[in-house]
């Protein structure tokens, strides 16, 4: 029988799975994730492991494994928790939950986005705290969204559905920097691709959808909010690494844009000095792929990638399938 460890409890749907096949699994009970000292002594000699992006499984733990483990599925679409290069080395297929999560992702950068543009956390804690003293010409100003223009940074799955909902009910023009041509996106959205700095100095809503990899830390620094409009509002749903947070945290202050909406932190759940103190800025716990829906569903998708890895195929979603 397979030895099985799963690093925090994901929806009964997948463990279901994983105990119909294989009988049991051993799983870290408490809602917390654990030291390293846990982990490495969690998995070893286990054949297959289902962690989360808040493990970072780097070469020491991987080693832990031995030479059993097969496989390691994450249960996040990112992946870069996880040393694939020291991974494939050691013979153990990579796995994630691509997909399932692109509607709720989607869908959370866009409420950030309205959200910023009109100032909506602001004017609740305005009212709520009793300042509404009656319609005023000025109050509480925002930015429209119709027919703006929209800068994706990182045309995948998710960046390419956050651009065709907005062009398709807000009319918003889109422009997009990616390493390739997304034909869909051009097609379906009339998107056209530009490089970085046209697309800084052109948005008036900028947001972010690179996978985390090691040459895009701070892709966005100083230097690029400066060259953004005053007016814009800038939208993080990726990962926090690829922002310069000190450098986004005076931007935000000295007004050089207008808003940001985050759910992802560089150093994560840590956030930059100075970052809760502002008005303009909405902040939420990572919770992109928060929807019961996504939720189950990656659940059953990191699942059946155990599962298939561990009876000798090569799951559908194994991302090292080339370097193994
Ligand atoms: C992921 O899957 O990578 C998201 O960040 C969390 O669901």
């Amino acid at each position: 029988m397979a030895s099985i460890y799963i690093t925090r409890k994901i929806p009964e749907s997948g463990l279901e799975m994983i105990k119909k096949k294989f009988g049991k699994f051993d799983i870290n009970q408490e809602n917390r994730v654990l030291t390293k000292s846990e982990l490495i002594k969690n998995v070893k000699n286990r054949d297959g492991i289902l962690c989360l992006l808040t493990d970072s499984i780097d070469k020491e733990i991987i080693d832990a494994m031995g030479n059993t483990c097969k496989i390691i599925s994450n249960y996040a679409v990112g992946f870069n928790n996880i040393d694939v290069e020291y991974a494939s080395k050691r013979k153990k297929m990579v796995t994630n939950t691509p997909g399932v999560l692109t509607d709720a992702t989607s869908d959370l950068a866009i409420s950030l986005l309205f959200s910023c543009a009109r100032r909506i956390v602001e004017s609740d804690e305005f009212t709520r705290t009793g300042k509404y003293k009656g319609w005023d010409p000025m109050l509480l100003l925002g930015q429209e969204v119709t027919g703006k223009t929209l800068g994706i940074i990182g045309a995948g799955r998710i960046g390419t559905v956050v651009a065709q909902k907005l062009a398709r009910g807000f009319n918003m023009k889109i422009i997009y920097d990616d390493r390739s041509n997304n034909f869909d996106l051009e097609k379906s959205t009339n998107a056209k691709r530009v490089d970085l700095p046209t697309l800084l100095k052109n948005s008036d809503f900028i947001s972010v959808h690179v996978s985390l990899n090691k040459d895009n830390h701070d892709l966005l620094s100083k230097k690029e909010f400066n060259m953004m409009k005053r007016t814009c509002v800038f939208i993080n749903t990726s990962r926090g690494e690829v922002v310069d947070e000190k450098a986004l945290v005076n931007a935000l202050k000295e007004k050089k844009i207008f808003a940001a909406g985050l759910d992802v932190y560089e150093s994560e759940p840590r956030l930059a000095n100075g970052l809760t103190r502002l008005d303009n800025v909405i902040i939420v716990p990572h919770i992109g792929s928060a929807t019961v829906r996504a939720r189950t569903l990656m659940a059953t998708m990191a699942a059946q990638n155990l599962i298939d890895g561990l009876q000798g195929k090569i799951p559908k979603y194994c991302v090292n399938k080339d370097r193994l």
